[in-house]
């Protein structure tokens, strides 16, 4: 278990306790401190809680297959049921485990065998298992996941969970109840953000707040990671202090480049690009991805405009490949030459 109850262990405890205590929290992770207690606090994916809602109700808990791309909770939703079903002893009812273990099947095996055949005390449900990453085992691993599945269906349910379904074998999503995580909206990440940028106290501008919202792309993780390591080394967060710290190009720094490649001279160009590279940390990968967007927006004939993403994607193709950095800014120079040259 990842998690770490914050909340109930503090009320009981004596004042140097709570003390010690609150240092360990403050030392958690955002994405753990913050993590959805309950279905409730999950924004988003509503039609996907209230049907779990039902199935606790019921008592009745089908397999399930959560999936879809990261930070969305697929996590945080197995969590928050387990929460609802068991109560404050949720911990012993549920086993996490990593799908993906380079032990390999086996040791899962006997985990889930162990976990599976020890009596519970306490009620005389069922049992979870949750298994993260499941797309990344191989498909004769899954053959025997199948088959322990069938095993232990009497008292244990399981929550499979994976960001891409179709790595899945059809026998294992044939027996789950499947549920689609869909990227946060751009609102459901800020409205979440807000409550955290208040308990933490965040000083956030309000330009800063779109850098982030646009970086995070619907992946809340990766929002809360960034504005904790931000509020780490920034009194205060502007759009600038989100690009320093992700090593993401500041947008406005592209806007020079690319003003620099349609109007300057070969050497100029290949020199600032190499200083601002020096002096900012940014790759040329990275300027590339972003010169890529560009390319809608100049008032280039098509011809042009043609040239320069051939080429663009040709050049990032060769970096990723392991090319020399020098020698593809100059490409990239070149290219932009290249185009202009085709401009009438
Ligand atoms: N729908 C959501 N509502 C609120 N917070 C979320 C949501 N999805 C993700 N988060 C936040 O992002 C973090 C990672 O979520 P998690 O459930 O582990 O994502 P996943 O398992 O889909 O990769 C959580 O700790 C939580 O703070
Ligand atoms: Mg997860």
């Amino acid at each position: 278990m990842s998690g770490m109850d914050i909340d109930t262990p503090i009320k009981n405890k004596g004042k140097e306790k709570v003390f010690n205590l609150a240092a360990e929290i403050d030392n958690l992770p955002w994405v753990e401190k913050y993590r959805p207690k309950t279905l409730d606090d999950l924004v988003s994916q509503d039609n996907i809680t209230s049907t779990i809602e039902k199935f606790i109700e019921a008592k009745k808990l089908p397999h399930l297959l959560f999936y879809g791309p990261p930070g969305t909770g697929k996590t945080s939703t197995i969590l928050a049921s387990a929460r609802q079903l068991y109560g404050d002893k949720f911990k012993s009812m549920i086993l996490e485990l990593n799908a993906s273990d380079d032990r390999g099947i086996d040791v899962v095996r006997e985990q889930i065998k162990n976990f599976a055949s020890t009596r519970n005390i306490y009620s005389s449900g069922f049992k979870l298992i949750v298994l993260d990453e499941a797309d990344a085992m191989t498909n004769q691993a899954q053959a025997a996941l199948r088959r322990v599945i069938e095993k232990y269906t009497k008292n244990v349910r399981f929550c499979i969970i994976c960001n891409y379904v179709s790595r899945i074998l059809p026998a294992i999503q044939s027996r789950c109840t499947r549920f689609r995580f869909s990227p946060l909206e751009k609102e459901q990440i800020e409205d979440r953000l807000q409550v955290i940028i208040d308990a933490e106290h965040v000083n956030l501008t309000e330009d800063g707040k779109e850098a982030l919202l646009r970086l995070s792309k619907g992946d809340m993780r990766r929002a809360l990671n960034i504005l904790q390591a931000c509020h780490a080394s920034y009194d205060r967060i502007d759009e600038t202090a989100i690009y320093n710290c992700t090593g993401h190009p500041d947008p406005k720094v592209i806007d020079r480049i690319a003003r620099w490649l349609m109007t300057e001279e070969f050497t100029t160009v290949y020199t600032k690009i190499e200083e601002i590279k020096r002096e900012s940390g940014i790759a040329l990968p990275d300027i590339i991805t972003d010169l890529h967007t560009y390319i809608g927006v100049i008032d280039y004939p098509a011809k042009s405009r043609i040239i320069l993403l051939k080429n663009l994607s040709l050049l990032e193709y060769r970096l990723g490949e392991g090319a020399n950095e020098q020698i593809q800014l100059g490409a990239l120079v070149g290219t932009f030459k290249l185009a202009q040259d085709n401009l009438a």
